[in-house]
């Protein structure tokens, strides 16, 4: 079944305390982004990737796509908040319609272009489950006690930490789902909200499969990250 992906990388990268958003940092010579790329473009069954970069990142986006030979790439303009920018990336999809004949309805991978370890066996799991349940998404073991604080910043409640998880991705949808999930979601949705699994079960009614994803999954974050990030991939060469 066609599988394509949209990759949202418009954003500014605060955290990372750098003048450079983090997914254009070069780790050993390449752009961060350029390695979550590659490992989709190694997936044979994965047809178009749509990467979105904020307007001002256009022409850099389009350099590294030729500097490094990405081939199934289209890029996009991206907006305000991060559900904007795959707002713009799930529609950039649909305009031609190629992948994704109504009569074999396809299935979107949403990832971050700050996780560049995803890997086949995982995505694989997350498209399957998106085209039997409608959307899925990565989860993983929450690694500190989530508080509730008061606006005066003293403890209000603390949550049983075996009860939760933290949300991760990839996440995967059927075609049809995210998209009537972003035409019919409010303005606060677009400004607030960051849950695009939470957008499809309230605007679609579509619950979504959770599947505990390795560790590799990772989001660089923070300046430290891009270190770690060029310390797996030495391993990895050596
Ligand atoms: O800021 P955070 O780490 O949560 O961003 C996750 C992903 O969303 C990053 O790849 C970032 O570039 C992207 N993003 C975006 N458009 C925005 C803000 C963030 O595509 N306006």
């Amino acid at each position: 079944f066609p599988v394509s992906v949209v990759l949202p990388a418009g954003g500014t990268g605060e955290r990372t305390g750098l003048q450079t958003p983090k997914q254009f940092c070069s780790v050993l010579g390449r752009p961060l982004i350029s390695y979550t790329i590659q490992a989709f473009e190694r997936v044979s069954w994965i047809q178009r990737i749509v990467v979105v970069v904020a307007k001002e990142s256009m022409d850099l986006m389009v350099d590294i796509i030729r500097r490094f030979q990405h081939e199934k790439v289209q890029v996009v303009s991206g907006g305000s908040t991060r559900h904007r920018s795959i707002c713009n990336g799930v529609m950039a999809l649909g305009e031609d319609g190629e992948g994704m004949a109504p009569d074999r309805p396809g299935v979107v991978i949403i990832h971050d272009a700050v996780r560049p370890f995803v890997e086949e066996e995982f995505l694989h799991k997350i498209a399957t489950a998106a085209r039997e349940h409608g959307a899925a998404g990565a989860i993983r073991p929450l690694v500190s006690t989530v508080i509730a604080t008061t606006s005066e910043g003293f403890l209000d409640h603390s949550l049983e930490r075996a009860k939760y998880r933290a949300s991760e991705m990839p996440q995967g949808f059927s075609y049809d789902v995210i998209r009537q999930a972003y035409e019919r979601c409010t303005e606060t949705d677009f400004e607030f909200g960051t849950e695009c699994l939470h957008l499809a079960l309230q605007y679609c009614g579509t619950n979504a499969k959770l599947i505990e994803g390795p560790p590799t999954l990772w989001k660089v974050t923070y300046r430290k990250d891009l270190a770690a990030v060029e310390s797996v991939i030495k391993e990895s060469l050596s």
